[in-house]
């Protein structure tokens, strides 16, 4: 997608100089910053501090991370346990979105058939990259399955504006090209149909008014940045046409663990018969787990992201401010599940489907 007019894609593996840049997120929207990585170790600090951040994204990252391992591995003189050390690294980077574990393992996998350890680099880049294009392929796919639905409520409102609501980023900087949530509404304004997004601003951390938002002016299409408490709100007035959210993990019954305040959004949009759709490829599904409330471990971050906010004071520079004393109390839970009854569909690169298991069982 777009910054300033150029085309970027949020990760990128370079093979001659076996490094992979990454847009910092951490700096945008003040800042663009493209950093170059180098190790493995590296790569998993980036995913643990979110200078590269999505479910997506990271299960990409966690890909090409085992190709930095690899090619890490061979001046080592235990390949082998150097190998399983990195790969353990990566996996617990992150522990809700289910794609770090799902594209880690595959690439491993595909590693350890490999019995000379020299063919491992090339093994692990042609499977991670092979990964990467499929991902943004099915990115691609969800747009298009998403695009018949905004057309339908564009349709009905005899060709007003439509206005979708979403919450945190499920953009192209979680995904690395169109985005989940985004895809179908960066179709929809390529074609000519009138669309403007409600983005929830997404507490603590921001990624909707920093991220989803930057996103949209760099693509032009019309936004309005809201707090994550006026949802309901619009929502009550008829302000809002349709909920497109992304997803983090959906367990096997459909119940979809997304970013905090996703449930709350799903619950408000029920009550006003707002149609409430997730967007994910389906590398997010966990067809191992039958039930999802209970049962997702939800990461719970540092005190740090509530009580401090950063953002840029009048020389342009990013700097920290506190909100609150650094000796209160807090608790910051990353994710939240929303049960499949409030889930109106699952917009997937395979189709538009109902959040349920018999439904779920046909994507595997
Ligand atoms: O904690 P984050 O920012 O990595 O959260 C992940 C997300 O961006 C979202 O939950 C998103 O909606 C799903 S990823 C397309």
């Amino acid at each position: 997608m777009h910054v300033k007019g150029k085309n970027y894609r949020a990760i990128r593996a370079d093979k001659k100089n076996k490094s992979v840049r990454i847009i910092n997120q951490l700096k945008i929207p003040f800042e663009f910053e493209i950093i170059e990585i180098n190790s493995y170790s590296e790569l998993v600090n980036a995913i643990k501090d979110m200078r590269l951040r999505g479910a997506p994204l990271i299960g990409v990252a966690g890909a090409y991370a085992v190709w930095l391992a690899c090619v890490e591995a061979i001046d080592n003189k235990n390949p082998q346990k150097f190998l399983k050390d990195a790969f353990k690294n990566i996996i617990t980077a992150r522990p809700t979105a289910v794609n770090l574990k799902f594209a880690t393992c595959y690439i491993y996998n595909k590693v350890l058939i490999e019995k000379n350890f020299s063919n491992w680099e090339n093994v692990a880049y042609k499977f991670a990259n092979e990964y990467y294009e499929k991902e943004i392929d099915s990115f691609r796919k969800i747009g298009e399955y998403g695009l018949e639905i905004i057309k339908q409520i564009a349709k009905k409102k005899k060709g007003k504006v439509v206005n979708i609501l979403t919450h945190c980023n499920a953009g192209w900087l979680a995904c690395g090209d169109y985005g989940t949530a985004t895809s179908p509404i960066y179709l929809a304004h390529k074609k000519g149909i009138k669309v403007h997004v409600w983005i929830d601003e997404t507490r603590p951390r921001f990624q909707g008014a920093k991220l989803t938002a930057w996103e949209m002016y760099n693509e032009k299409v019309p936004f309005t940045v809201i707090t994550d408490n006026t949802g309901g709100h619009i929502m009550q007035q008829g302000l809002v046409d349709i909920v497109i959210v992304g997803a983090d993990r959906v367990a096997a019954n459909g119940d979809v663990a997304n970013k905090i305040g996703t449930y709350l959004k799903a619950l408000a949009a029920f009550d006003n018969n707002v149609p409430f759709y997730v967007a994910l490829p389906v590398s997010t599904i966990d067809f191992e787990l039958k039930k999802g409330v209970g049962n997702i471990t939800i990461e719970k971050r540092k005190a740090d992201e509530i009580i401090l906010i950063d953002g840029v004071n009048n020389k342009s520079k990013i700097r920290k401010i506190n909100v609150m004393p650094t000796n209160y109390k807090t608790d910051n839970y990353a994710f939240d599940v929303t049960p499949f009854r409030l889930i109106t569909g699952l917009i997937s690169e395979k189709g538009v489907i109902k959040a349920n298991t018999k439904d779920i069982s046909k994507l595997k």
